[in-house]
């Protein structure tokens, strides 16, 4: 069919930028000299993407939340890039409109790699999505914002010197790749699309003087009404997407927080006219059938020092700890166990599925959670049932989002048959 197949390049390279005090810093970026593009596909789409690997070391392409095929398509930890290498991966795109990303996957290198700038958004569209009267002009009044910090060494960005097995957490934040972000937004509705591309930190958003907004989208898309909140969390790996309205605010400024430190100023302008947005979206049926399942999956987490286990184990490529069915849905639930080191929040990642949350220690999720999610952080002593579907066949990963807790081992490995 004319139109609906469309082909992407895409090349992980070494860079340079200064982000701090006038320095020049040694960066990894896609197609660029950090982050990547913000690449477009539509349902139905029958999508060929060129891989290149131009570092020089080997890496993976990753597509955080995208339902393919569990072998090199996915492009886990087995499907390894050396340098120099091109790969090439065909997919036809099948499922709803979601802000989606792609990050690099290879065994024990993942979090230097992100770390050093590898990451880039990926949006689907679908006839809904196109028909919904939403917020959609990029950079206008619909902006991505990719959440990540890093600690700054002499203006460079160096891992090793601050890796930390436990978390590496950064002194100073930056959105797309910037530092001191500010933005400029007319005096309407804005939607927001939240990636939490850090290693290991967790976000607290809000805006000043609690400004209400709504929340739209999960990670696997839409909600099925606009859930109006205060206050957002978002683990690694998680996404949302919000609409503030700023039409009250005309030649003022508003705040992104995290907690109560300043993110992100958003100066109001008066050049658009506002306009009124649909405020239901999907129709999905989280209903007695699901919450009378029986639970056919268990995963433990557990870990906060130096041991971080899932089921009990560390990772290795012949590890599988489950199979399952491709279409059935299944009830896994989520133990974030303490052990003789503690515990620590964990976000629990699946590959190859948009699951829904059934329950959070048997109560219902708060709004928040009852979207389709692709990664889900679960506090200590907590259980969380999920309602786990994989629409196609392969082998998938499950693992922690902390992406040194990844690379240490927190990751074990489902069949889908
Ligand atoms: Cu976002 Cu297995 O990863
Ligand atoms: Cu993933
Ligand atoms: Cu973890």
């Amino acid at each position: 069919e004319q139109g609906n197949e469309v082909e992407y390049a895409l090349t992980a390279q070494q860079g340079k930028m200064t982000f701090v005090d006038g320095v020049e810093t040694a960066t990894y970026g896609y197609n660029g000299e950090f982050l990547g593009p913000v690449l477009r596909l539509k349902d139905g789409q029958q999508v060929t993407i060129h891989l290149t690997n131009e570092l020089d070391e080997a890496t993976t392409f990753h597509w955080h939340g995208l339902e393919v095929a569990g072998d090199a398509t996915d492009g886990g930890p087995h499907a390894v890039i050396e340098p120099g290498e091109t790969q090439t991966i065909t997919f036809t795109v099948d499922q709803q409109a979601a802000t989606l990303w792609y990050h690099p996957h290879p065994m024990g290198k993942t979090a230097a790699q992100v770390y050093k700038g590898l990451a880039g958004l990926l949006y689907i569209d679908d006839a809904k999505s196109e028909a919904l009267q939403l917020p959609h002009d990029y950079g206008i009044n619909d902006f991505p914002l990719v959440l990540q910090d890093r600690t700054f060494v002499d203006g460079q960005i160096d891992y090793e010197a601050v890796a930390n097995t436990m978390s590496t957490l950064g002194d100073t934040i930056m959105i797309n790749g910037v530092v001191n972000p500010a933005m400029t937004a007319a005096n309407e509705k804005v939607r927001l699309r939240i990636l939490n591309g850090s290693n290991a930190m967790t976000y607290y958003l809000r805006f000043t003087d609690d400004l209400p907004f709504s929340l739209i989208a999960t990670d696997g898309g839409f909600v099925n009404e606009a859930a109006t909140m205060t206050t957002l969390t978002l683990g690694a790996g998680e996404r949302a997407e919000i609409v503030v309205d700023l039409h009250d605010f005309v030649g003022q400024r508003v705040e992104l927080l995290n907690g109560d430190t300043p993110l992100l100023p958003i100066d109001v302008t008066a050049t658009r006219q506002a306009m009124d947005y649909d405020t239901t979206f999907n129709e999905i049926v989280l209903d007695d059938t699901l919450r009378t399942m029986e639970v056919t999956k268990t995963v433990t987490m557990e870990g906060m020092t130096e041991n971080f286990l899932l089921n009990g184990k560390t990772f290795d490529h012949e590890r599988i700890d489950f199979r399952q069915k491709q279409g059935d849905t299944e009830i896994w639930e989520i133990e974030n166990i303490i052990n003789e080191e503690g515990a620590m929040a964990h976000p629990f990642h699946i590959h190859g599925t948009q699951f829904l949350v059934v329950s959070v220690d048997g109560e219902e999720p708060d709004a928040a959670w009852q979207g389709y999610k692709d990664t889900i952080t679960v506090q200590p002593n907590q259980k969380v049932r999920i309602a786990v579907r994989f629409p196609e066949k392969g082998i998938y990963m499950f693992h922690c989002h902390i992406l040194e807790h990844e690379d240490v081992g927190m990751m074990g490995q489902i069949e889908v048959y």
